[in-house]
């Protein structure tokens, strides 16, 4: 029999059950009312975790294809990863991250640049994606000496202020729009011909004229200096940056001594089948953000860049001008660590086999509805996105919030993605088992024809 963690879902209540009922009331009344959307029908409120499962305030157990926001890639509370954050939490669970760091920093560190592209590699540690982004962005500006930045339409780089500047999502913008520094330009996300939302001003060589225009004359705040990109972007709705799209902004940010930050937070460290997704999509870039994955459950991120460009910062001269009371937590970096060994190791390939295996069975599942051209089905190892399509081709307003809403019920952890939610996305872990697997297949299609496609 199997044990929690490789379970189908077993439901013992209606969902969400009086258990995650009580919670939710208990919280509207102390959280900020914008943070955790409450509603009669949502949210369930976790308890427990392992491997591909998630155990409810009620006892429900789900199959989480999420990977709680990709990060569960190992999957939930991963052995090696309890055993490190057990075995440190021992010996030291705070230490002083810039001054007297600990020892696991350093054990981090090594780790981190052995498997970059770099061997001169040089980090900076944050706890979140969205600090990984901001000390890019410092790190591009100080390299290339330039204030201006092409950002990309669709892209998501965080929520703070310094990284919301180059998130594109209005509605995330809005509310703070006036304090966002200038100098920040959004080119369209590159379409090819044939795929959803594809139109005239995001074509690929539509894009490039954009850029050319760009590197030519500027942003608002002056020359551009840095580029920031995901290669697949994927709270955009899991979109994969065309191959030779990826080598020509390359070659122009090259030619013009634009640094190329690519925002790997959610494609990096064996999550897309490889250490990291940018070389798939013709992307070769100057500094790559990292996270989620990283921490294996921890907060940690992390911003690599070789020597050349991250030596711009000057030495410390005894007060770091970028750091954080927890940068280089001992706790994060053992479990750091330990992930680490897995993407060194068979993790890549694994995330590859797995998201084979569900891409098989979904475009086989969905095929009707992918000829006709009302569902598209893409993505790269375990990231995978599933559009749903009005009659006009382009993604159908809200489809993928019904599909994952449907998803729950059924005791499978969603997520919708993209600008409007037309896409139900996928991040599972890839401890997911081949019984998961097809029956989250069969999920999948039925919630998706469920609403409509
Ligand atoms: C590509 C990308 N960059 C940055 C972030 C921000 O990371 P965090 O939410 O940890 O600040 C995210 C989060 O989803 C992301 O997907």
């Amino acid at each position: 029999m199997d044990s929690f963690g490789a379970l189908l879902p077993r439901l013992v209540t209606e969902v969400p059950g009086p258990g995650s009922r009580a919670l939710a009331s208990r919280l509207r009344r102390v959280e900020s009312r914008n943070v955790t959307f409450l509603a009669d029908d949502f949210p369930v409120f976790w308890e427990e975790a392992r491997g591909a499962n998630v155990r409810d305030a009620d006892g429900n157990v789900f199959v989480d294809l999420t990977g709680a926001f990709g990060v569960a890639l190992l999957g939930h509370g991963p052995p090696e990863v309890v055993d490190a954050v057990a075995r440190q939490s021992r010996r030291l669970i705070h230490g002083m991250g810039d001054v007297h760091p600990p020892s696991a920093k350093v054990r981090l560190l090594e780790a981190l640049v052995a498997l970059l592209p770099w061997p001169d590699g040089r980090v900076i540690l944050g706890t979140s994606g969205s600090e990984a982004v901001e000390a890019a962005l410092k790190t591009a500006r100080l390299a290339s000496g330039r204030p201006g930045v092409v950002a990309f339409e669709g892209g998501y780089h965080g929520l703070t202020v310094g990284s919301l500047a180059v998130t594109a999502r209005t509605t995330f913008r809005k509310p703070v729009l006036e304090r966002l520094y200038p100098g920040v330009a959004h080119l369209p996300f590159p379409r090819e011909e044939g795929v959803p939302g594809a139109a005239d001003h995001n074509r690929p060589d539509a894009v490039l004229e954009a850029l050319d225009h760009r590197l030519a004359r500027g942003t608002d705040d002056g020359p551009v200096g840095t580029l920031i990109i995901e290669p697949i972007q994927a709270r955009g709705g899991v979109r994969i940056l065309p191959r030779d799209f990826g080598r020509a902004l390359t070659e122009r940010a090259r030619a013009h001594g634009v640094v190329v930050v690519a925002d790997e937070i959610y494609t990096g460290l064996g999550r897309c089948g490889a250490v990291l997704a940018s070389p798939e999509v013709g992307l070769d870039p100057d500094v790559v953000c990292l996270g989620k994955v990283l921490g294996g459950g921890l907060p940690l991120s992390a911003c690599v860049a070789p020597r050349r460009i991250m030596d711009a910062w000057p030495p410390s001269g005894g007060e770091a001008l970028h750091t954080s009371t927890f940068l280089g937590h001992p706790l994060a970096c053992a479990a750091g660590e330990a992930v680490l060994a897995r993407v060194a190791g068979d993790l890549p390939e694994r995330a590859e086999a797995v998201g084979a295996a569900l891409m098989r069975g979904l475009t086989a599942r969905l095929a009707d509805a992918v000829a006709a051209e009302r569902v598209d089905v893409r993505g790269r190892g375990l990231l995978v996105g599933v559009e749903l399509l009005d009659e006009h081709g382009s993604g159908r307003p809200g489809a993928g919030v019904a599909a994952a809403q449907r998803l729950l019920e059924r005791g499978f952890l969603a997520l919708p993605a993209g600008d409007t939610g037309a896409v139900l996305e996928l991040s599972p872990p890839a401890v997911l088992t081949s019984a998961q697997v097809d029956a989250a297949v069969d999920a999948v299609a039925e919630a998706v024809s469920g609403v409509g496609a």
